[in-house]
């Protein structure tokens, strides 16, 4: 009986890791809007989101009094000014954070190519390798 029993056993189990995976994937796709996953999407959510919103238009409750949260509509991206983004992003400004402290160079190259690109404007020629 045993050698018989074998098959179906490993296509249950088989089975049952198709699921769990099926479930994982489902998880990892609604993923919450906070969670930084390592992308500069994810890097974005985690730390820009809360004052620029998730599609960086800009947190609907301030961006009436603070139109400059609108990252869509960006003047520094307009400009293509990248340096001063740059900076913006290292130093913070006002109420702004700095995140030069937080964050690594790489990680801040993607912000500034996640800015651009927000604004619809070109990213910048160097170091926006990963934010693509
Ligand atoms: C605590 C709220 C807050 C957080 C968090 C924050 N910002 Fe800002 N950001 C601001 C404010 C306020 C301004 C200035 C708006 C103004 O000048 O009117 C600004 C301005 C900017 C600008 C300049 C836009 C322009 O053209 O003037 C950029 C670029 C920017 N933020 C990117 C980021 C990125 C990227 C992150 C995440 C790493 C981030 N910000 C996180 C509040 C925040």
């Amino acid at each position: 009986v045993r050698p018989a029993n074998h098959p179906p056993k490993d296509a249950v189990r088989r089975a049952a890791l198709a699921a769990l995976a099926l479930g994982a994937l489902a998880v990892a796709v609604g993923l919450p809007a906070c969670v930084d996953d390592g992308t500069p999407r994810g890097l974005y959510r985690r730390h820009c989101a809360r004052c620029h919103g998730l599609d960086g238009t800009g947190n609907a409750r301030a961006v009436g009094t603070q139109p400059g949260l609108d990252l869509t509509r960006s003047e520094l991206a307009e400009r293509g000014d990248v340096a001063a983004i740059r900076r913006r992003i290292v130093a913070g400004e006002g109420t702004m954070p700095g995140f030069g402290e937080k964050l690594t160079p790489e990680q801040i190259d993607a912000l500034v190519a996640l800015s651009l690109e927000l604004a619809g404007a070109a990213p910048p020629a160097t170091g926006s390798a990963e934010a693509r």
